[in-house]
Order: C-alpha cells, then structure tokens, then sequence
C-alpha cells in the first residue's frame, strides 16, 4: 500500500493519501483546498486515481479540499453523517467501512471536538499483521487534543470517544492526527495511553473536562469562513469547470457544489423517457416561459412532503427537475438524491436556456 503524509505549513494539517500499488486506486484524507494542485500533481505523477476524499471532520481552521478534488477528479467525498454536510457524497455512520483495493477503512465515530468526528482505522488487506493506522482527526492529538469549546464540542463526549473507541484499538496502532503544532508525525495507541497529558496517564474525566475548562483559546482565525464553507465540501466560489460523468442514464455533469446537471438540449430530446418535475410555482407555468410537455408541477415547498415516502420505483425513475433558471432545481436535485433518489438531475439554466433567453440571473428566491 502506497502512504504519503503530506503537510500545509498555513493550517498545521496533514493530509493522507493511501493506495493501492496494483490497482493504482486512492483516497486523500483531510485534502486543504489550498494544496489541491499539489494533491492533485501527485496523483498524477503515481498514476493514481482518486476514489474518495474524506474529512475527519467540519474543519475550522481551513477550508477542506474535498469539493474542488470531486469536481477535478469525479472522485466521491465521504464524512461523517453527523457532521452536518449535505453536500458529501457518503455520509458514514459509526462503524461503516469502505474498500478501495487492499485499503480496508472503518470510521469510528468519536465526537467530543465537533459532534462529527469520524476516526477512520485502515487496515491493509495484504499486510493484516502490520498495524492499523488511526487517522484521529482531531479527537485524539500527539500528546494533546482538539479543543471542545466550539462547533458543539463537549470535553466529557471526547473523553468517552478516546478512551472507549481509540484508548481500546490495539497498543501498537499507528495514531496519525490531523495536526501537528511541533514537528511530531505520528504515535501510538501505547504511546498517547501513556504519555498523552490531558487524556493518558489515568487522567480522570473530572481532570479533562477541567484542563479544556482552563484551556482559554482564542477563536482559529479562519473560523467564520471555514465552517460555513466546509459545510459545502470546501465549494465557495464556482472557478471549477464542472465534470462529465457517465450516469448510464443521461450525458450528467456536477457541478463544483456537486449538483447533478443534464443540458436543456438533452432534455429536450428525451421527454417520453424522463419523469420531469417543475418547481415553479403553478402561476409561472402559465407565464411567458411556458412549461415543458408532460412535466408535473409540484412546487419547491411542497416536493420534499410529497417525495419523501416515494416508493423504490419512482426513486429509481430518471427524473430531472425543472424550475425558472436552475436555481431552485438545483436545490431540488440535491434535496431529492437525499431522500435516495439514484437518477436525478437539475436542468442547466432552467426554462430560460430552454427557451433559447440565454444565460439567466440565478432565481431571486433560490
Ligand atoms: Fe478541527
């Protein structure tokens, strides 16, 4: 198994790539949206396609680099279902594991320093005498932790995480956290039950949640911006061309944010083959923009009440959704993938492309 452990001297984070050597398939744990090119150039120069690009968790002291990587790569981004980010593409719960070739990861759930802090253990399928390596995050530091003061952070919860879920994982487990502050790369389980000096030693709970009381930090400097932008997978402005993927049922783009897409043209064309949904409301569709041939009308307020309980057919039908100018379709095909949708798309520009009225203003109300 190919393992890299990469750092950014801005952010303190290190980022890990794991693959495997024969089938040349990856995954980047913790990219920074700032080290994407470098990211990027090593895969590249290892003949290396990235399969997933996962968090530990919702950052606050950069921006992830998982969205720009999916729309680079078509690669899928994976963090943890409680971490509060719609736009991942896999949302894992506790104990959920994925394979990517002799890459075998289980996620850990071990909140405390956010509520969705995922700990993903990999083990090598070719090598299972080696050790595991704990990729920790920020639950669990070289001889520290992250803080617990912010992002629903809870020193009693992260006490309970590292010494229930990572304190129990084998003595000689690799630990490789997401930061470092003095140069250290990586410790063990052993090491940190015993030398960490908030969390080993025997400290009690009472002693931790005292330590973080007393902790006094001052806010990351790139909070306000971090969070809210790692809540949409690192997407914050639209300078990624979008990529082309073959969803077996229609020629599909994401978007940066990673909103399915179909061109107008092509649907168009495919009418008969399609189930369309307009958002608008039903005074739009009298308007001068019309509506498309066979298309229902089931306005944006109303689509989540009326598709959640949609049997398995109906989610397995190719539906694109339709609104002005693609704004609220947009938000229609990511609501509708969540509720497991498998064949959904937004139409680009909405029913003012179609009508040949150009690039459109985005809908004043989404
Ligand atoms: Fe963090």
């Amino acid at each position: 198994m190919i393992f890299r452990q990469l750092f950014d001297t801005e952010s303190s984070t290190y980022t890990y790539l794991l693959a495997d050597e024969s089938t040349h398939e990856a995954i980047l744990i913790d990219p920074v949206r700032e080290l994407v090119d470098r990211d990027a150039q090593l895969l590249d120069e290892l003949g290396l396609t990235l399969v997933y690009a996962l968090d530990t968790h919702v950052h606050a002291d950069h921006i992830t680099g998982a969205g720009m990587l999916r729309a680079r790569t078509g690669c899928k981004t994976v963090v943890s279902a409680e971490a509060g980010a719609p736009c991942a593409d896999l949302r894992l719960d506790d104990g959920a594991t994925l394979e990517v070739g002799v890459i075998r990861l289980k996620a850990l759930h071990t909140p405390g320093h956010t509520s969705g802090d995922m700990t993903y253990v990999v083990t090598d399928a070719e090598a299972p005498d080696a050790p595991a390596r704990a990729f920790t995050g920020d639950a669990l530091l070289i001889r520290g932790c992250g803080r617990t003061d912010f992002q629903q952070g809870d020193a009693k919860t992260l006490y309970a995480s590292v010494h229930e879920k990572l304190f129990t994982l084998p003595e000689e487990t690799l630990v490789y956290p997401a930061h470092d502050y003095k140069g250290r790369t990586m410790s063990t389980v052993a090491e940190e039950k015993e030398h960490n000096p908030r969390l080993g030693g025997g400290k009690t709970i009472d002693e931790f949640v005292k330590i973080m009381d007393e902790l006094n930090l001052s806010q990351p400097k790139k909070i306000d911006v971090a969070v809210p932008a790692n809540l949409q997978c690192g997407d914050v402005d639209d300078d990624v061309q979008p990529i082309r993927q073959d969803a077996g049922w229609a020629p599909l783009t994401r978007t940066p944010e990673g909103i399915p897409e179909v061109a107008h043209d092509w649907v168009a064309g495919h009418l008969d083959d399609v189930r369309v949904i307009d958002v608008r409301e039903p005074d739009e569709l009298e308007g001068e923009l019309g509506s498309l041939y066979g298309a229902e009308n089931i306005p944006m307020a109303e689509l989540e009440g009326r598709m959640r309980d949609a049997g398995d057919e109906d989610k397995d039908k190719p539906t694109v959704l339709v609104c002005r100018s693609g704004g609220r379709s947009a938000k229609a095909a990511r609501l509708l993938e969540e509720l497991g949708f498998t064949q959904v798309a937004s139409m680009a520009g909405g029913m003012t492309a179609y009508r040949g009225q150009g690039d459109a203003a985005p809908d004043s109300c989404g």
